[in-house]
């Protein structure tokens, strides 16, 4: 018999162990066989004990062996009270003659067979009784010599050493398939268990990646090939750096070694050209052992997708409310002053009849007068010599004076509602509410009328000159525009200009502003085919870099509360750009000067 190699499944550890019966059967009789032709015997028989009870294992003859497995109390064919008696004694007993056996006369065996040598013997195995070996041979007496006695030792070893090996050998290929058992369950265990994984796996849409510290890639989900940048064939056993660009790969490694060496779980994210698309992903990069770590990144492309939108819409909403808030403020102001309009309207309407009266009537003033004064110097002539009463009234009037002042009278006056009439047109123009419409109009007129309301912010004041207003007209075609918006605009900028100028004036005495006039320029061109250009400047205080970009934002002013409303240039802007497709741009030197540049389309159609 001999001993192979630890089987490696459960059928080749079953096989196995039923060869290793087989083996043992074979032992049993082979060694019966051996016995019975090295004793001399005829028949022979081997019982050996066995869990716990004596079983004839083996039984035959010359001839044949058979093996068994029958209790030693039910088997007939031997004399078990002989067999008894070697088991209590554990001596060999050898009956040599047949008168011998007389002594087991109560054993039915002896008086039926009336064997003529018998031999038995017990077999044991470091002393331990293991077995008893019963030989016989009918027909000869004192067959089992001294000689062959000598043999019974080296059978018993025999034996023993077999029945070791056969029972090693049982337990080893129990142990073997106890083994093979254990391993099948655990390999059945794990498979289960790595189905279990991989299904998990399977089921998760994200990407999830095994690396190492320079982000070589170790292992790679399956399920993960859809989301990643090269083929996973394409990129196992490659670091970040032979996978991505530079700056993608310095930002994982960077990642990597932060988790591994804080042992803190380290968020990333990023976007991917994946195919056509580009694709987000929020990530966890976590350790996994000392040097390695578990990437899991998620698609959030519908996320960030959704961010946009949402951005793009907060975006959307902040540029209505803006405009909102300027076409509410625009109400305001176009409300307020379609108000001052028509009070304007009104009043110079009510004062343009009696200016006109009054006007009028002084070109008639002025002839009766003079008539009157040829009368009375035609009078002085024909009567040189008045009475004296006369004469001293005559000379109480101071006649030659009065007739004198009242020439200078009359033409102050004339000068005087010559102005108001002015003033009153330039009203009705500025107010007109028909020109609230559409049309064609000449912007140099609204301008002049602009600086005609304006002249009371322009004229000397006690702490300075005259403002110098310095136009610079071109020639412009008619303009189609809504001439009261326009209008507003140029007061908005010439008032604007009016204050930067006197800002300036601060810290300034009388003289010194004389010999550096405050200044506001207005220069008018045809620029291109269908546009105007009108700059309005000024040499006030300039407007500082940093402010520039918030110049037309509503509410925006650096004037005190009660003078700035910060309305007029995003009112301007409104107009000039969205209501009429011109641009407005400011170019300015802080301290020096400022100006506004305006275009504007001469007509729409055209534009
Ligand atoms: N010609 C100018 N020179 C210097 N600063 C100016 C000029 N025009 C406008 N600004 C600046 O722009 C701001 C906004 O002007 P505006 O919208 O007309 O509002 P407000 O005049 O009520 O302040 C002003 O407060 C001022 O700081
Ligand atoms: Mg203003």
């Amino acid at each position: 018999m001999t001993l192979v190699s630890i089987p490696e499944d459960e059928m080749s550890a079953e096989l196995y162990q039923l060869s290793g019966e087989i083996e043992l059967e074979k032992i049993l009789t082979t060694f019966l066989q051996i016995a019975i032709a090295s004793m001399g015997a005829q028949i022979g028989c081997l019982i050996l004990y066995q869990d716990t009870q004596w079983l004839v294992v083996a039984q035959g003859d010359t001839k044949q062996i058979q093996s068994l497995e029958i209790p030693l109390e039910r088997y007939q064919e031997i004399p078990q009270i002989l067999i008894d008696a070697v088991v209590q004694t554990q001596q060999m007993a050898v009956l040599d003659n047949f008168s011998q056996t007389v002594e087991f006369a109560g054993d039915c065996y002896f008086t039926t067979h009336q064997p003529q040598s018998v031999l038995c013997t017990p077999l044991t195995q470091q002393e331990k009784l293991i077995g008893v070996l019963y030989l016989e041979n009918k027909s000869l007496q004192n067959a089992f010599t001294s000689d062959r006695l000598q043999l019974i030792p080296l059978l018993n070893a025999q034996i023993a050493i077999s029945l070791k090996n056969a029972q090693l050998y049982c337990q080893l290929t129990a142990y073997s398939r106890n083994l093979a058992q254990k391993v099948a369950a655990r390999t059945e265990e794990s498979e289960e268990k790595s189905e279990q994984l991989l299904a998990l796996f399977n089921a998760i849409e994200d990407v999830i990646i095994v690396t190492d510290v320079d982000g070589r890639y170790l292992q790679v989900a399956p399920s993960s090939a859809p989301l990643l940048y090269k083929p996973p064939t394409a990129i196992i056993g490659k670091t970040a750096h032979e996978v991505f660009p530079p700056d993608m790969a310095d930002y994982f490694v960077r990642n990597i070694q932060q988790a591994i060496a804080t042992k803190k779980a380290q968020k990333i994210e990023y976007s991917l050209l994946i195919g056509e698309r580009e694709i987000w992903f929020d990530g966890n990069i976590a350790c996994m052992g000392e040097d390695k770590v578990v990437i899991v990144a998620r698609d959030i492309s519908d996320r960030k997708q959704m961010e946009n939108q949402l951005r793009e819409q907060k975006g959307n909403l902040e540029t209505t409310l803006q405009k909102l808030q300027r076409t509410q403020t625009q109400l305001v102001q176009s409300e307020k002053m379609s108000a001052l309009g028509q009070l304007v309207a009104g009043v110079a309407h009510e004062i343009n009849n009696p200016i006109n009266f009054i006007h009028g009537n002084l070109d008639y003033i002025h002839q009766h007068t003079q008539d009157l004064l040829h009368i009375l110097s035609a009078y002085q002539s024909h009567y040189p010599h008045p009475p004296a009463s006369l004469q001293l009234e005559l000379e109480e009037l101071e006649f030659s004076f009065l007739s004198e002042d009242l020439h200078s009278i009359l033409k102050s006056m004339k000068i005087g509602s010559e102005r108001i009439r002015q003033i009153v047109l330039s009203l009705r123009n500025f107010s007109r509410l028909d020109e609230s419409e559409y049309k064609a109009v000449n912007l140099h007129e609204g301008i002049d009328n602009t600086l005609m309301l304006l002249q009371v912010r322009l004229k000397a004041q006690a702490e300075r000159p005259e403002i110098a207003v310095i136009k610079e007209y071109g020639e412009l075609p008619l303009v189609e525009c809504y001439a009261k918006e326009i209008n507003q605009v140029f007061i908005n900028m010439i008032v604007n200009a009016i204050d930067a100028v006197e800002e300036s004036n601060r810290g300034r005495s009388f003289a010194e502003i004389t010999s550096n006039p405050n200044r506001i320029w207005i220069r008018t061109a045809k620029t291109e085919e269908n546009q105007v250009q009108i700059i309005i400047g000024d040499n006030g205080i300039g407007i500082p870099e940093q402010l520039r970009s918030r110049l037309f934002d509503p509410f925006f002013t650096t004037k005190p509360v009660g003078k700035g409303t910060g309305l007029g240039l995003s009112i301007s802007y409104q107009v000039i750009k969205e209501k009429h497709g011109g641009s407005i741009h400011v170019h300015s030197t802080p301290d020096q000067s400022t100006e506004f540049i305006i275009t504007l389309p001469v007509s729409r159609t055209s534009k």
